[in-house]
Protein backbone atom coordinates (compact mmCIF):
# COMPACT_ATOMS: atom_id res chain seq x y z
CA UNK A 1 0.00 0.00 0.00
CA UNK A 2 1.29 3.27 -0.94
CA UNK A 3 0.80 6.25 1.79
CA UNK A 4 -1.62 8.97 0.62
CA UNK A 5 0.40 11.73 -0.73
CA UNK A 6 3.73 9.41 -1.30
CA UNK A 7 4.42 10.95 -4.82
CA UNK A 8 4.51 14.89 -3.43
CA UNK A 9 7.23 13.99 -0.58
CA UNK A 10 10.92 15.73 -1.14
CA UNK A 11 13.96 13.45 -2.03
CA UNK A 12 14.49 11.90 1.57
CA UNK A 13 17.81 12.91 3.71
CA UNK A 14 19.71 9.85 4.56
CA UNK A 15 21.97 9.74 7.49
CA UNK A 16 24.50 6.85 7.62
CA UNK A 17 26.52 6.52 10.86
CA UNK A 18 28.72 3.77 12.22
CA UNK A 19 32.32 3.19 12.91
CA UNK A 20 35.28 3.43 11.07
CA UNK A 21 35.33 0.27 8.43
CA UNK A 22 32.08 -0.82 9.41
CA UNK A 23 31.58 -0.03 5.24
CA UNK A 24 29.79 3.84 5.05
CA UNK A 25 31.80 5.55 2.91
CA UNK A 26 31.08 2.38 0.37
CA UNK A 27 27.93 1.76 0.73
CA UNK A 28 26.34 5.23 1.01
CA UNK A 29 28.14 6.01 -2.41
CA UNK A 30 27.02 3.05 -4.16
CA UNK A 31 23.42 3.63 -2.90
CA UNK A 32 23.73 7.40 -4.15
CA UNK A 33 24.36 6.00 -7.55
CA UNK A 34 21.58 3.41 -7.84
CA UNK A 35 18.95 6.04 -5.76
CA UNK A 36 20.33 9.44 -7.76
CA UNK A 37 20.54 11.30 -4.15
CA UNK A 38 24.28 13.09 -3.69
CA UNK A 39 26.31 11.61 -1.57
CA UNK A 40 28.14 13.59 0.76
CA UNK A 41 31.51 12.41 3.05
CA UNK A 42 31.47 13.87 6.31
CA UNK A 43 34.33 12.46 7.38
CA UNK A 44 36.37 14.12 4.16
CA UNK A 45 35.27 17.09 5.71
CA UNK A 46 37.33 16.73 9.26
CA UNK A 47 40.13 14.92 7.23
CA UNK A 48 40.70 17.86 4.97
CA UNK A 49 41.22 20.16 7.69
CA UNK A 50 43.87 17.22 9.59
CA UNK A 51 45.02 17.12 5.97
CA UNK A 52 46.02 21.01 5.74
CA UNK A 53 46.67 21.55 8.95
CA UNK A 54 49.68 18.58 8.39
CA UNK A 55 50.62 21.23 5.14
CA UNK A 56 50.53 24.70 6.93
CA UNK A 57 52.64 22.76 10.22
CA UNK A 58 49.61 23.55 12.56
CA UNK A 59 49.66 21.21 14.95
CA UNK A 60 46.91 18.82 16.62
CA UNK A 61 46.92 20.92 19.41
CA UNK A 62 47.01 24.35 18.08
CA UNK A 63 43.12 24.42 18.41
CA UNK A 64 42.49 28.05 17.91
CA UNK A 65 44.40 27.54 14.08
CA UNK A 66 42.99 24.19 13.46
CA UNK A 67 38.66 26.00 13.95
CA UNK A 68 39.51 28.93 11.50
CA UNK A 69 40.90 26.53 9.13
CA UNK A 70 37.68 24.57 9.30
CA UNK A 71 35.47 27.89 8.73
CA UNK A 72 37.62 28.70 6.15
CA UNK A 73 37.72 25.52 3.77
CA UNK A 74 35.44 25.00 0.77
CA UNK A 75 34.08 21.83 -0.05
CA UNK A 76 32.82 20.54 -3.23
CA UNK A 77 32.19 16.47 -3.76
CA UNK A 78 31.28 15.39 -7.65
CA UNK A 79 31.62 12.15 -9.19
CA UNK A 80 32.92 11.53 -12.50
CA UNK A 81 32.31 9.30 -15.84
CA UNK A 82 33.35 5.89 -13.69
CA UNK A 83 31.00 6.57 -10.61
CA UNK A 84 34.19 7.76 -7.75
CA UNK A 85 32.91 10.70 -5.68
CA UNK A 86 35.71 13.01 -5.68
CA UNK A 87 36.59 15.68 -2.60
CA UNK A 88 37.53 19.46 -3.66
CA UNK A 89 38.86 21.52 -1.20
CA UNK A 90 39.47 25.08 -2.05
CA UNK A 91 39.65 23.81 -5.47
CA UNK A 92 42.11 21.16 -5.37
CA UNK A 93 41.18 17.74 -5.97
CA UNK A 94 42.33 15.66 -2.83
CA UNK A 95 40.29 12.46 -2.96
CA UNK A 96 43.86 10.60 -2.62
CA UNK A 97 45.65 12.38 0.39
CA UNK A 98 42.21 12.39 2.17
CA UNK A 99 42.62 8.50 2.19
CA UNK A 100 46.70 8.75 4.01
CA UNK A 101 46.16 6.72 7.59
CA UNK A 102 47.94 9.38 9.18
CA UNK A 103 45.09 11.95 7.47
CA UNK A 104 42.60 9.38 9.58
CA UNK A 105 44.55 9.35 13.09
CA UNK A 106 44.87 13.57 13.13
CA UNK A 107 41.38 13.67 12.08
CA UNK A 108 40.07 11.92 14.48
CA UNK A 109 41.78 13.93 16.88
CA UNK A 110 40.56 17.33 15.33
CA UNK A 111 36.97 16.04 15.53
CA UNK A 112 36.83 16.11 19.44
CA UNK A 113 36.86 20.01 19.08
CA UNK A 114 33.32 21.39 19.71
CA UNK A 115 34.01 25.15 17.77
CA UNK A 116 35.53 22.88 15.24
CA UNK A 117 33.00 20.36 14.45
CA UNK A 118 30.39 23.67 14.60
CA UNK A 119 31.55 25.29 11.48
CA UNK A 120 31.41 21.44 9.75
CA UNK A 121 28.34 20.92 11.21
CA UNK A 122 27.05 23.80 9.71
CA UNK A 123 28.66 23.44 6.21
CA UNK A 124 26.95 20.05 6.44
CA UNK A 125 23.64 21.15 7.30
CA UNK A 126 23.78 23.59 4.54
CA UNK A 127 23.75 20.80 1.65
CA UNK A 128 20.86 19.14 3.24
CA UNK A 129 18.66 22.18 3.22
CA UNK A 130 16.62 20.79 -0.25
CA UNK A 131 16.86 17.22 0.48
CA UNK A 132 18.22 14.03 -1.53
CA UNK A 133 21.58 13.36 0.31
CA UNK A 134 22.60 10.94 1.71
CA UNK A 135 25.54 11.48 4.38
CA UNK A 136 28.02 9.56 6.19
CA UNK A 137 30.15 10.01 9.40
CA UNK A 138 29.59 9.65 12.92
CA UNK A 139 26.92 12.57 14.37
CA UNK A 140 24.90 12.71 10.97
CA UNK A 141 21.57 11.06 12.50
CA UNK A 142 22.09 12.32 16.04
CA UNK A 143 23.87 15.93 15.58
CA UNK A 144 23.27 17.02 12.19
CA UNK A 145 20.46 15.69 10.85
CA UNK A 146 18.19 14.73 14.01
CA UNK A 147 15.44 15.33 11.90
CA UNK A 148 16.52 13.03 8.58
CA UNK A 149 14.14 10.78 7.32
CA UNK A 150 16.29 7.37 7.34
CA UNK A 151 18.41 6.90 9.65
CA UNK A 152 20.87 4.07 9.39
CA UNK A 153 23.58 2.73 12.02
CA UNK A 154 26.33 0.03 10.22
CA UNK A 155 27.65 -2.01 12.57
CA UNK A 156 30.83 -5.00 12.26
CA UNK A 157 32.91 -6.17 14.79
CA UNK A 158 36.38 -4.78 15.23
CA UNK A 159 38.48 -7.45 13.47
CA UNK A 160 36.12 -7.90 10.38
CA UNK A 161 36.58 -4.03 10.37
CA UNK A 162 40.42 -3.88 10.35
CA UNK A 163 39.97 -6.83 8.26
CA UNK A 164 38.91 -4.48 5.22
CA UNK A 165 40.82 -1.44 6.38
CA UNK A 166 43.63 -3.87 5.96
CA UNK A 167 42.84 -4.93 2.45
CA UNK A 168 42.12 -1.90 0.92
CA UNK A 169 45.74 -0.01 2.30
CA UNK A 170 47.24 -3.76 0.70
CA UNK A 171 45.34 -3.09 -2.32
CA UNK A 172 46.72 0.74 -2.42
CA UNK A 173 49.89 -0.89 -1.86
CA UNK A 174 50.81 -0.26 1.41
CA UNK A 175 53.37 -2.55 3.50
CA UNK A 176 51.70 -2.33 6.91
CA UNK A 177 50.26 -5.53 9.21
CA UNK A 178 47.31 -6.85 10.26
CA UNK A 179 47.81 -5.99 13.98
CA UNK A 180 48.77 -2.52 13.16
CA UNK A 181 45.58 -1.41 11.58
CA UNK A 182 43.68 -3.44 14.22
CA UNK A 183 45.28 -1.31 17.07
CA UNK A 184 44.43 1.99 15.15
CA UNK A 185 40.80 0.76 14.57
CA UNK A 186 40.29 0.40 18.14
CA UNK A 187 42.19 3.58 18.97
CA UNK A 188 39.80 5.44 16.78
CA UNK A 189 36.68 3.62 17.65
CA UNK A 190 37.53 4.65 21.32
CA UNK A 191 38.35 8.65 20.60
CA UNK A 192 35.02 8.62 18.58
CA UNK A 193 32.84 6.97 20.86
CA UNK A 194 34.30 8.15 24.39
CA UNK A 195 34.87 11.56 23.17
CA UNK A 196 33.04 14.93 24.95
CA UNK A 197 31.96 16.28 21.70
CA UNK A 198 28.61 14.61 19.60
CA UNK A 199 30.58 11.08 20.08
CA UNK A 200 29.30 7.74 17.84
CA UNK A 201 25.93 6.73 18.36
CA UNK A 202 22.95 5.50 16.94
CA UNK A 203 19.28 7.61 17.13
CA UNK A 204 16.81 5.99 18.97
CA UNK A 205 14.67 5.72 15.69
CA UNK A 206 17.92 4.20 13.24
CA UNK A 207 17.78 1.07 11.42
CA UNK A 208 20.60 -0.82 12.68
CA UNK A 209 22.56 -2.74 9.84
CA UNK A 210 24.70 -5.47 10.83
CA UNK A 211 27.41 -5.78 7.89
CA UNK A 212 29.72 -9.08 9.70
CA UNK A 213 30.20 -11.28 7.50
CA UNK A 214 28.08 -9.72 4.78
CA UNK A 215 29.34 -8.86 1.12
CA UNK A 216 29.10 -5.02 0.05
CA UNK A 217 26.09 -5.90 -2.22
CA UNK A 218 23.94 -7.42 0.38
CA UNK A 219 24.59 -4.05 2.67
CA UNK A 220 23.96 -1.80 -0.31
CA UNK A 221 20.90 -3.91 -1.40
CA UNK A 222 19.74 -3.78 2.00
CA UNK A 223 19.96 0.25 2.34
CA UNK A 224 18.93 0.84 -0.73
CA UNK A 225 15.27 -0.59 -0.13
CA UNK A 226 15.24 0.77 2.86
CA UNK A 227 15.28 4.11 0.32
CA UNK A 228 12.96 3.17 -1.95
CA UNK A 229 10.48 1.52 1.34
CA UNK A 230 10.41 4.75 2.85
CA UNK A 231 9.57 6.38 -1.08
CA UNK A 232 6.33 4.54 -0.30
CA UNK A 233 5.65 4.79 2.78
CA UNK A 234 7.43 8.36 4.10
CA UNK A 235 5.58 8.35 7.57
CA UNK A 236 7.98 4.94 8.71
CA UNK A 237 10.94 5.20 10.09
CA UNK A 238 13.36 2.81 12.71
CA UNK A 239 12.09 -0.52 13.22
CA UNK A 240 8.88 -0.12 11.37
CA UNK A 241 10.48 0.78 8.27
CA UNK A 242 12.94 -1.96 8.65
CA UNK A 243 9.88 -4.34 9.13
CA UNK A 244 8.26 -3.46 6.20
CA UNK A 245 11.55 -3.11 3.94
CA UNK A 246 11.69 -6.56 4.88
CA UNK A 247 15.67 -7.00 4.87
CA UNK A 248 17.45 -9.67 6.99
CA UNK A 249 20.73 -7.49 8.09
CA UNK A 250 18.17 -5.15 9.90
CA UNK A 251 18.41 -5.62 13.88
CA UNK A 252 16.35 -4.59 16.93
CA UNK A 253 16.61 -0.65 17.67
CA UNK A 254 16.49 -1.40 21.37
CA UNK A 255 19.67 -3.06 20.80
CA UNK A 256 22.05 -0.61 22.19
CA UNK A 257 25.25 0.47 20.51
CA UNK A 258 28.27 0.33 22.53
CA UNK A 259 31.58 1.05 22.69
CA UNK A 260 32.94 0.36 18.92
CA UNK A 261 29.50 0.25 17.79
CA UNK A 262 28.98 -2.88 19.29
CA UNK A 263 25.61 -3.88 19.88
CA UNK A 264 25.25 -4.78 24.02
O1 LIG B 1 34.86 8.37 8.38
P1 LIG B 1 36.29 8.83 8.34
O2 LIG B 1 37.26 7.74 8.71
O3 LIG B 1 36.64 9.47 7.03
O4 LIG B 1 36.38 9.98 9.46
C1 LIG B 1 37.61 10.54 9.84
C2 LIG B 1 37.54 10.98 11.30
O5 LIG B 1 36.63 12.08 11.41
C3 LIG B 1 37.01 9.91 12.27
O6 LIG B 1 38.02 9.43 13.14
C4 LIG B 1 35.99 10.57 13.11
C5 LIG B 1 35.79 11.93 12.54
N1 LIG B 1 34.40 12.18 12.14
C6 LIG B 1 33.58 12.73 13.09
O7 LIG B 1 33.98 12.93 14.23
N2 LIG B 1 32.31 13.06 12.75
C7 LIG B 1 31.84 12.83 11.54
N3 LIG B 1 30.59 13.17 11.24
C8 LIG B 1 32.67 12.22 10.55
C9 LIG B 1 33.95 11.90 10.90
Amino acid sequence: MVDAGATQVRPPVVAIDGPAGSGKSTVAQEVARRTGLQFISSGAMYRAVALQALRCGVAATDRTHLIDLAASLSFEFFTDEHSVVHVVVDGEDVTAALRDPAVGQIASVVATIPELRAHLVAKQQAYGERGGVIMEGRDIQTVVFPDADIKIFLLASDEERARRRWRELVEQGERIDFSTVLHEVRERDQRDTEREASPLLAAPDAVIVDTDGRTVDEVVTCVHRLVDTWRQHPTLHGDALARTAGCDLTKQSSSRIGKGGRTV
